[in-house]
């Protein structure tokens, strides 16, 4: 191999590299997005009968309430990975989200926001071990406020 030959296969490297990372981000990025969606809902599907049993709509359910409130701490964790680079609304990804752009633009405090859920529902999971349900109705409120306060400032309509 020549000297001058060198950096014009640096080129052909770094630009076939650069080709194959805009692919895989393409994918990525897309089922990125799909996770993250479904994911929320399985958060979600946990979440319901908590909130409608800290409501009164149902009885509650000591063994239900411990198993849904247990349920919702493991994924409060999960879906913010799936909130990759280049994922938000006029990211040009082509999918359907509602991910607002103001996430990138203050990332620190969505994942405080995030952290924060992890923690309310690690107590409230901690609360559901006992019996003091009127503290578990609170909690269930700092919870559904926790998906609220982030909902209204990153989540569109
Ligand atoms: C840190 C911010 C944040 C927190 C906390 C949060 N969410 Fe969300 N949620 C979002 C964002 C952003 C979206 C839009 C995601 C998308 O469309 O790509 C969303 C979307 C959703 C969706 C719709 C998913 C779909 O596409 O069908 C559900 C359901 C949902 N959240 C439930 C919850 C529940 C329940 C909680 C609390 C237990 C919660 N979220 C907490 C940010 C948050």
């Amino acid at each position: 191999m020549t000297v001058t030959s060198k950096p014009w296969l640096a080129t052909l490297g770094l630009s076939l590299g650069l080709l194959a990372s805009a692919s895989v981000q393409a994918v990525d990025v897309d089922k990125a997005i799909q996770y993250r969606q479904d994911a929320l809902r399985v958060m979600a599907w946990q979440m319901g009968p908590l909130g409608d049993m800290a409501q009164g709509n149902i009885d509650y359910d000591a063994e239900r309430f411990a198993l849904r409130a247990g349920n919702l701490a493991a994924l409060a964790g999960l879906p913010w990975e799936g909130f990759v680079e280049g994922s938000l609304r006029g990211d040009g990804h082509g999918m359907d989200t509602d991910a607002l752009a103001a996430i990138g633009d203050d990332r620190d405090d969505f994942e405080a926001r995030h952290q924060s859920l992890v923690e309310e529902t690690a107590t409230l999971a901690a609360l559901a071990e006992g019996d003091d349900f009127a503290a578990m109705r609170r909690q269930v409120a700092s919870v559904a406020n926790t998906c609220k306060g982030c909902h209204d400032n990153y989540r569109a309509e």
